[in-house]
């Protein structure tokens, strides 16, 4: 295991009711608040009206960003700044998914930022100062709720980057599984092939030593494997919604990442599906999970394979390549039983871009990955999947 310095400093209100959390502690951090939410559900479910009933009791005032997309904007974020700059914006609170709360950030960095936030977006050492966000979780799947990390797109220029700092990371999160009964059967399967790739991203790695954190990921995936078709079948099922809820968090946190080198591949091919296509995340990495197994699977690489077989498929007969193999099978199988895609071309992809997309992707470190890969490698990938 290698050295890690640990730091997750978010504060975590877990479990039913605990938006009543919010007002008490926001006010301690700004009496004046940039409230960020997205298309709408949160009206229909609900949470805006506790939302503002806990600003109002607490005696905070706000203003409000709406409409912030799956897959956020850039222009979002700018409209964002301004908000904030012209009425003396002290922190900003978003409620709703990744994609909000991934806006907030950057809305929350680049109020602090003299230059454009699209700097910060490309070049995450631009980010050193940032507003307080505090944000409230509608939906399970990307950990944005316990990290520092944002992925803000620019659609006229097809890119889409992530960014993020410690200063980033939000002072408190409040996390009521039952304000994810209303996520979509689609949006729940998605979402959890996120959670799902953020510890395949973490456990496939040459490290041999980090043996707590391989089982961390192993727990992970057994919750979502469990959890997930409950969560589909039943939307409001309190376990399962609290369990995802919480793998969501635990994915990307960096406890299954100490301790290891981790380089990120499934998910720069997956950030070129989006920023070429602005597809939902989850559904970009659930179709090229399975082909990017495949693809790195060979006699060096097998080892890691028959560890996630054996334990969180519990296939225990057959050669190690066997084994292997059939757990990337039963990995496919699990991705289309919760109604997931197998194929870019079921989303109406096709090869038009491979080229460009392959070289961006390559270009975001995979050559430090599990196996290395290169322009050529993520291509061949890409074409796997049609
Ligand atoms: O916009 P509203 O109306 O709220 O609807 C959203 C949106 O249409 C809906 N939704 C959210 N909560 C709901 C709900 N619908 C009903 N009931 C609820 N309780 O779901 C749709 C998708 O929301 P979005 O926020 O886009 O989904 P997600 O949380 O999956 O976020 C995806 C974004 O996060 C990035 C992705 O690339 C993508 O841009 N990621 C962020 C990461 C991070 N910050 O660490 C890491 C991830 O790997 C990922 O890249
Ligand atoms: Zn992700």
């Amino acid at each position: 295991m290698q050295n890690f310095n640990y730091n997750i400093p978010t504060k975590i209100f877990f479990g039913k009711g605990q938006i009543e959390q919010l007002g008490s502690n926001l006010k301690d951090i700004s009496k004046n608040v940039l409230l960020v939410y997205g298309g709408g559900s949160i009206k229909k479910n609900g949470l805006y009206d506790k939302v503002v009933s806990q600003l109002e009791s607490a005696g905070i005032e706000w203003k409000e960003l709406s409409g912030v997309e799956p897959n956020p904007k850039i222009e979002s974020v700018r409209e964002g700044i301004k908000i904030c700059r012209e009425n003396g914006i002290g922190a900003v609170l978003a409620v709703g998914g990744g994609s909000t709360i991934d806006c907030a950030k950057i809305i929350a960095s680049g109020t602090c930022y003299d230059g454009d936030p699209w700097e910060q977006v490309v070049d995450s050492n631009k980010i050193t100062k940032a507003l307080p966000v505090v944000s409230v979780l509608t939906l399970s799947a990307t950990g944005s709720e316990m990290d520092g990390f944002a992925v803000i797109s620019d659609m006229e220029k097809n890119e889409k980057w992530g960014t993020g700092n410690d200063v980033t990371k939000p002072v408190f999160s409040i996390l009521d599984p039952e304000y994810t009964y209303t996520v979509s059967a689609r949006q729940t399967a998605a979402g959890t092939a996120d959670i799902m790739s953020h510890t395949f991203e973490n456990y496939f790695n040459q490290e041999k030593g980090a043996y707590l954190q391989a089982r961390f990921c192993e727990g992970i995936l057994k919750t979502c494997i469990k959890y997930a078709p409950v969560a589909v079948k039943t939307p409001d099922n309190y376990e399962a919604r609290a369990n995802l809820m919480w793998a969501s968090s635990m994915a990307i946190n960096g406890v299954c990442s100490y301790g290891e080198n981790t380089a990120w591949a499934v998910h720069p091919m997956e950030h070129e599906l989006s920023a070429f296509y602005d597809i939902t995340h989850g559904v970009g990495l659930a179709i090229l999970t399975p082909y990017w197994m495949e693809y790195v699977l060979n006699e060096d690489t097998v080892w890691k394979f028959v560890e996630y077989g054996k334990n969180v498929w519990n296939i225990q007969d057959g050669s190690d390549m066997e084994i292997a193999k059939k757990a990337i099978d039963r990995t496919k199988e699990f991705f289309a039983s919760i109604g997931l895609p197998s194929t870019l071309s079921e989303i109406n992809i096709n090869n038009e871009h491979f080229d460009i997309m392959a070289q961006k992707a390559a270009d975001c470190g995979l050559k430090f990955g599990f196996i290395p890969l290169d322009k050529n490698d993520v291509k061949k990938i890409f074409e796997m999947a049609l």
